[in-house]
């Protein structure tokens, strides 16, 4: 399928979720993929609004990028929301700031309080939540379709990008002159926490520099794990060049 018709299949899933879903929300990370989500919405000026989670320790370039979106879509706010304070403040006293590189049950705490429960938060009430995953990003999510019944958080779940390969997404973004991540130019194709992402070498894992101390079993945050235990994020190979 070429680009084209991939944008015209998204745009129409995002006007039916809007029509049909209301209301419903969409998740944006600040990466790529939630860059061509973000100008496709404000674009065609589709009902879904945007919320992002600042765990409080993403990059510079990522605050960066926040405040881009904002003077270029200023109709499109993204809604943020932050940890709990006393709990990042119990969890500090308890463990250290950078607490997390000591164990994968500090890492998984910290990702529980700076990012699963304000997530949490942000889909209350809603009937539907839309995020940039895609297919090839990794084998489990070979299986992942555009729409699934998302258990865990009691709503449905929308992967309007599924079929979109990382090749479209830069395609998308250069030919509609949409802002990115600077850190995507850097060798970082997968941005999270600052003190938890690093650069990749060429023919890594593009998930290689996520959590990059820790085994890939472990290398997911609990944002996409799936009823049972399941986790629909883990490593792929990125061949393409930009
Ligand atoms: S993660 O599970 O490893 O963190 P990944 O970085 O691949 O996820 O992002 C996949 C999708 O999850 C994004 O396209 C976005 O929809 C959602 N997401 C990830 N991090 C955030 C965040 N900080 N705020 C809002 N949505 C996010
Ligand atoms: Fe904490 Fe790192 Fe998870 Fe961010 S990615 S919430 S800093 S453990």
């Amino acid at each position: 399928m070429d680009l084209d018709s991939k944008i015209a299949d998204t745009l129409a899933l995002l006007k039916r979720i809007a029509a049909d879903y209301s209301p419903a929300v969409f998740a944006n990370s600040f990466g790529a993929e939630d860059m061509v989500l973000t100008d496709l919405i404000a674009r065609h000026n589709i009902g879904i609004a945007a919320f992002s989670l600042d765990t409080g320790r993403l990059p510079e370039e990522t605050y960066e990028l926040m405040q881009t979106v904002r003077q270029r879509y200023p109709d499109h706010a993204v809604q943020v929301f932050f940890p709990n304070a006393a709990a990042v403040e119990n969890y500090v006293k308890d463990n250290g700031v950078n607490g997390f590189y000591d164990s994968v049950d500090l890492r998984k705490s910290c990702c529980h309080i700076r990012k699963i429960e304000p997530l949490q938060r942000a889909l209350s009430g809603k009937k539907a939540w839309v995020t940039g995953l895609r297919r090839e990003q990794s084998p489990t999510r070979t299986d992942l379709g555009n729409q699934e019944y998302d258990a865990g958080n009691g709503l449905e779940k929308f992967n309007p990008l599924i079929e979109w390969t990382e090749k479209d997404v830069w395609a998308y973004i250069k030919a509609n002159d949409v802002p990115y991540n600077k850190l995507h130019d850097r060798h970082y194709p997968s941005i999270g926490c600052a003190p938890c992402t690093r650069a990749i070498a060429m023919g890594e894992d593009v998930r290689a520099g996520r959590w990059w101390w820790e085994n890939p079993e472990n290398k997911e945050c609990g944002l996409h794990v799936k009823e049972g235990g399941e986790v629909s994020a883990i490593s792929f190979v990125s061949s393409v060049q930009r």
